[in-house]
C-alpha cells in the first residue's frame, strides 16, 4: 500500500469531474502512446505515473502488470471504468511522495505531466519516486516541452478555437489561453469546453512549468538517474534546440 501522500496539486482540469469527462475527447491516443506501447513490449511490470484517465495504462494491462498513479480522483474514476480498466492497479497518489514498495521495469509519464511540478523541489522530488520504483534493468521515459520553442506565444482563445466531437456530448468546443511568466518558467493557461447542443460552459485554470534541457540534465542526476537517449519528439527523432519536445530515456545510475 502507498503511504500517506502529501496534499496534490490542486488542478480543477482534472480534479473537477465536470472539466475531467472533457479529458480524452481533447486528448486522443497519439504518438506517444504508440511510442510507449512498443518500447514497453515485453515489459512485465509498468509503472504510470500521473495516468490520468488511463487510456495508455489500460492498454498496457492487457499484457503486464500495470500500476497507475495520479491524484486526481476524478481522472481516476474515468480510468476504472473504461474498457480494460479492471486489470491495472489504481493508486490515488502525488507522484512526489507515492511509495508503492515494489519495483517495475519502467516508470512512465506522458502528457507533459513532468511540467505540473512548479517548483525545482517539486520536480526532484518526482524524479526520485521514479528512481525508487525502477528495479535494476529498469527504464524511465517521460516528456517535457522544449521552452526554446516558445509553444505558449499566440495562444489567445481565437487562435486556438477548435470543435471536437465527444462520445457522450456531441459536438463540443474547446479552446485555451496562456500567459508565460520569463522570470519563473511557469506557464498559466486556461482550458474552455462548450457543448454546442446545451451552450454548457465550463473553464478551469492550470500552471506547469518550463525546463530547459541543461536545467533537466542537473535534476536527473541529482535523483540519481542516468540518460541513454535523449528524444525530441514521440517519433523518436533526436533532441535538438529545434525539436518540440525534450524526452529523456534511462535508468538509475
Ligand atoms: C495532462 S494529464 C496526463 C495524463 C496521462 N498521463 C496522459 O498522458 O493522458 C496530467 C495528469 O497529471 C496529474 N497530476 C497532477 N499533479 C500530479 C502529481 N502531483 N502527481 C501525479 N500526477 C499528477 C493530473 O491529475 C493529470 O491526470
Amino acid at each position: 500500500m502507498p503511504d500517506v501522500p502529501e496534499p496534490p496539486v490542486d488542478d480543477p482540469l482534472y480534479r473537477d469531474p465536470a472539466l475531467a469527462r472533457f479529458y480524452d475527447a481533447a486528448n486522443r491516443w497519439s504518438a506517444d502512446f504508440d511510442l510507449c506501447r512498443k518500447l514497453t513490449d515485453g515489459a512485465t511490470s509498468i509503472l504510470d505515473l500521473g495516468c490520468g484517465t488511463g487510456e495508455l495504462t489500460a492498454e498496457l494491462g492487457r499484457r503486464a502488470r500495470v500500476t497507475g498513479v495520479d491524484p486526481a480522483a476524478a481522472m481516476l474514476d474515468i480510468a476504472r471504468k473504461r474498457r480494460g480498466g479492471e486489470a491495472p492497479t489504481w493508486v490515488e497518489a502525488d507522484a512526489r511522495t507515492v511509495r508503492l514498495h515494489e519495483t517495475f521495469d519502467w516508470v512512465l509519464l506522458t502528457g507533459h505531466v513532468f511540467q505540473v511540478f512548479l517548483t525545482r523541489e517539486d520536480q526532484l522530488a518526482a524524479l526520485r519516486t521514479i528512481a525508487a520504483h525502477l528495479n535494476p534493468t529498469g527504464r524511465f521515459i517521460f516528456d517535457t516541452r522544449n521552452p526554446l520553442l516558445r509553444g505558449w506565444e499566440g495562444r489567445t482563445r481565437q487562435n486556438t478555437l477548435q470543435r471536437i466531437d465527444h462520445p457522450a456530448l456531441g459536438r463540443i468546443e474547446t479552446w485555451n489561453e496562456a500567459a508565460y511568466d520569463e522570470a519563473t518558467g511557469i506557464l498559466t493557461y486556461e482550458n474552455g469546453f462548450r457543448v454546442l447542443a446545451t451552450g454548457e460552459t465550463s473553464s478551469g485554470k492550470a500552471r506547469i512549468r518550463y525546463t530547459s534541457h541543461e536545467d533537466l540534465c542537473a535534476l536527473l542526476t541529482e535523483a540519481g538517474l542516468e540518460v541513454e537517449r535523449w528524444l525530441g519528439d514521440w517519433d523518436e527523432r533526436p533532441l535538438h534546440p529545434d525539436t518540440r519536445e525534450i524526452i529523456p530515456i534511462g535508468r538509475r545510475g
